[in-house]
């Protein structure tokens, strides 16, 4: 069956089994590294990607569909040269460790504070409580969030534990993380 995408602003049209996961036809069609196979089955948010407006888990999402909907990918939010505000933030806050979960959380945050741009933390860490990181680097990516939302930056002096200085993270997004 023959789809079209529009991927990151570009249109691609794709013979595909209309039942492929979208993560497949990103990673394995387009090339795009972005979006990442980490459960595979729609629960730790590695493969989010942006679309009709919300962030969807592309490794449970038929790409049929998505026929003719508008995608955005880690990549399509900035480049190299002008990243986008929130991934200049995480920049600025070194706000990674081995980086897997950083697609669904950049993503996940982008889409919640796209609705709700006065959310509080409280809210956004909610809306992060189904994405996981298994670094326990979440002080530090919530420190990004929080710059990017226009939010007083928690300080790193209150962080405690790891030489990282990322100590017992965030509340684990609020105990989203099991
Ligand atoms: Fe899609 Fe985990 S790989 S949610």
């Amino acid at each position: 069956m023959s789809i079209t995408l529009t991927v990151n602003g570009r249109s691609h049209t794709i013979d595909v089994d209309p039942s492929t996961p979208l993560l497949y036809v990103l990673s394995d069609d387009l090339a795009l590294r972005g979006p990442k196979f980490g459960c595979g089955l729609g629960q730790c948010g590695a493969c989010t990607v942006l679309a009709r407006g919300r962030a969807i888990r592309s490794c449970v999402t038929p790409v049929s569909a998505m026929s003719g909907a508008d995608i955005t990918t880690l990549e399509g939010l900035g480049t190299v040269e002008r990243p986008h505000p929130i991934q200049q933030a995480f920049i600025d806050e070194q706000a990674a460790q081995c980086g897997f979960c950083l697609n669904g959380i950049i993503l996940t945050a982008k889409a919640f504070l796209d609705q709700q741009p006065n959310a509080s933390e409280a809210e956004i860490q909610r809306a992060l409580s189904g994405v996981l990181c298994r670094c326990f680097a979440h002080t530090r990516m919530l420190r990004a969030i929080n710059r990017y939302a226009g939010h007083p930056v928690p300080s790193r002096a209150g962080d405690a534990g790891s030489a990282t200085g990322d100590g017992e993270p965030a509340s684990l997004w609020t105990g989203g993380v099991k």
